[in-house]
């Protein structure tokens, strides 16, 4: 007989962290639109590192309608601030009405381009970064990384199952002055529900 619960999806599908009306209609319209958000785990999961890392300053590569964001967001400590990065103005303006809904809009400024050209001209330091864009980009906005994050600040990568994230993984792996763990995981409710999910933190 084995150890393991039956139908470990099913029964972990259970345990979905409860969400207000907001999170609730976002992750409707994302299903809709085909929109890649994190969904309710990842999104708890980003709450509880952030609010873990005491983190004040975060920085979020890729906002999409503003649903990680929020999450963040919320863990802020009183006057923390999250910075996220999108390609697409319509994109952006839709967080932005989102953050205000959300009574966010003090505490989350939203930055429009290419992540790459936006964190090259960036100088503030950051003890979180939560990266979410194309997956090819991840490699290059690796260094970026590591510069504008804070020694003992942590890195999450999200969708490293995906092929184009493959030489960040490798990258960040072998890299000195980080402590790596890449999970392999179900994620209910995730774009894609099994995928890799890294975190990384920056020892020196
Ligand atoms: C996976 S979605 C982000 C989802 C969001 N983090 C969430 O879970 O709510 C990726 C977003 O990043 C944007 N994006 C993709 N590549 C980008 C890049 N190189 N620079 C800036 N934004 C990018 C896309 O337009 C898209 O809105």
């Amino acid at each position: 007989m084995s150890m393991m619960i039956p139908d470990l999806e099913k029964y972990f599908s259970g345990f979905i962290p409860p969400r207000d009306a907001l999170l609730l209609e976002l992750e409707e319209e994302a299903a809709r639109e085909s929109i890649p958000i994190v969904g309710p785990v990842v999104g708890e999961l980003l709450h509880i590192l952030a609010r873990l890392a005491g983190a004040k300053n975060i920085l979020e590569l890729g906002t999409a309608s503003g649903y990680s964001a929020i999450h963040l967001a919320r863990a802020l400590p009183p006057g923390g601030k999250v910075i996220t990065l999108e390609l697409h103005e319509a994109m952006a303006e839709r967080a932005k009405d989102n953050f205000a809904r959300a009574g966010l809009a003090g505490s989350i400024e939203v930055r429009v381009g290419q992540a790459l050209d936006l964190m090259a001209a960036m100088t503030d330091t950051f003890d979180l970064i939560f990266l979410d864009i194309d997956k090819e980009s991840y490699l290059p906005a690796f260094e970026h990384c590591r510069r504008l994050l804070k020694v003992g600040g942590l890195l999450i990568a999200d969708n490293v199952g995906f092929a184009g994230a493959a030489s960040f993984n490798r990258e960040i792996f072998s890299r000195s002055g980080w402590r790596v763990v890449h999970l392999l995981a179900w994620l209910p409710r995730h774009s894609p529900e099994k995928d890799g999910l890294s975190l990384a933190l920056r020892v020196e």
